[in-house]
């Protein structure tokens, strides 16, 4: 292995994390007896060995599977908090945390419920572990507009405590430009803006991102590499690219981690970073991430880790002043 002990001690910011995706299995099926849910699966065994994955769709037919013991305000609260727990042991001092409340409100949990729980860990965590962090609410794009813009008038009244949008779920077929008019709602609002986009699709969708929705931040987007064009304008705008290898790994993005774009990427002069999307069912939280990355793609170097850290904390939504304090 190399520079694993820089690469595990070095603060770092997490921009692109599921909260639903750090949902270990043991928690999964903690819940699911809390709450009195049944799971398709005999025991947390089973579950695990189902997390065998072709590509994004074969993933998330399972994930919002393992979302569905998520009842009550203390069961959203449970789960942050592991996360931020198990963040802080990473050095991550900084989190932006997508939720998908689609998935439960669907399932009749209340927006109200979602937010406070998921809330109460980020106060919690920033008060007992000095772990700043801030929720981004995301639109699932396998579901209409219309279901996206009554997700926003749900979140109305918790705006206070969300930093901005994303765009998640099935990609390929659901272009960006679906939901042009509620991210531009969204910019009326105040809100951030990001999206995924060129993790399986095309590097059209990442276009449509930036000139259509509108977001300052592309959640993926190693498929940049297809169109040189797109590469000088995401490098000349300093666009931040929140890259996942073992997210890109697990769902066949690339077959091999040594295989992995982000050294191209960033030698590009693209913002890249680093991030564990779904740490609990792609093998491995934030400094896993850098450290199977490093050991697979020798021509990471140091000066690579430290603009990786670099770019975390300049691609963040936190003030400028507390940036400045980090950097
Ligand atoms: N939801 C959770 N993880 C995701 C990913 N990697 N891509 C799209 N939607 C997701
Ligand atoms: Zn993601």
């Amino acid at each position: 292995e190399r520079l694993p002990a820089l690469l595990a001690a070095m603060p770092k910011a997490e921009l692109h994390i599921h909260i639903e995706g750090s949902l270990e299995p043991e928690m999964i099926f903690a819940l699911a007896q809390r709450n009195g849910v049944a799971l398709p699966y005999a025991d947390v065994e089973a579950l695990r060995r189902a997390y065998a994955f072709t590509d994004l769709q074969s993933f998330l037919d399972i994930y919002y599977a393992g979302a569905s013991v998520l009842l009550y305000e203390q069961d959203f609260y449970d789960m942050a908090r592991a996360y931020l727990l198990r963040a802080a042991q990473d050095n991550v001092v900084h989190a932006e945390i997508f939720f998908d409340p689609q998935t439960h409100t669907a399932r009749g949990v209340a927006m109200e419920t979602v937010v406070n729980g998921l809330y109460r860990a980020t106060q919690d965590a920033q008060a007992e572990l000095g772990t700043s962090s801030s929720l981004i609410l995301c639109f699932l794009r396998h579901l209409s507009e219309e279901d996206a813009f009554a997700t926003l008038e749900q979140a109305q009244p918790f705006l206070d405590r969300i930093i901005g949008v994303g765009l998640d779920s099935s990609e390929v077929g659901n272009p960006p430009e679906k939901f042009a008019r509620v991210f531009a709602r969204c910019g009326e609002l105040g809100l951030h803006r990001v999206a995924h986009a060129g993790e399986e699709g095309p590097a059209a969708y990442i276009w449509s991102a930036l000139d259509v929705l509108k977001v300052e931040r592309i959640d993926h987007g190693v498929q940049a590499i297809q169109d040189p064009a797109l590469m000088r304008r995401l490098a000349e705008e300093r666009i931040a690219l929140t890259v996942c290898p073992l997210s890109n790994l697990k769902l066949c993005v690339f077959p091999e981690l040594a295989q992995h774009n982000i050294r191209q990427l960033l030698d590009a002069g693209l913002a890249a970073t680093v991030n564990s999307d779904d740490p609990a069912y792609f093998g491995g939280y934030l400094n896993q991430n850098f450290t199977e990355l490093f050991a697979a793609v020798p021509e990471l170097t140091s000066q690579h880790a430290w603009q990786l850290a670099h770019n975390s904390f300049a691609a963040s939504f936190v003030p400028d002043e507390q940036r400045r304090a980090w950097q």
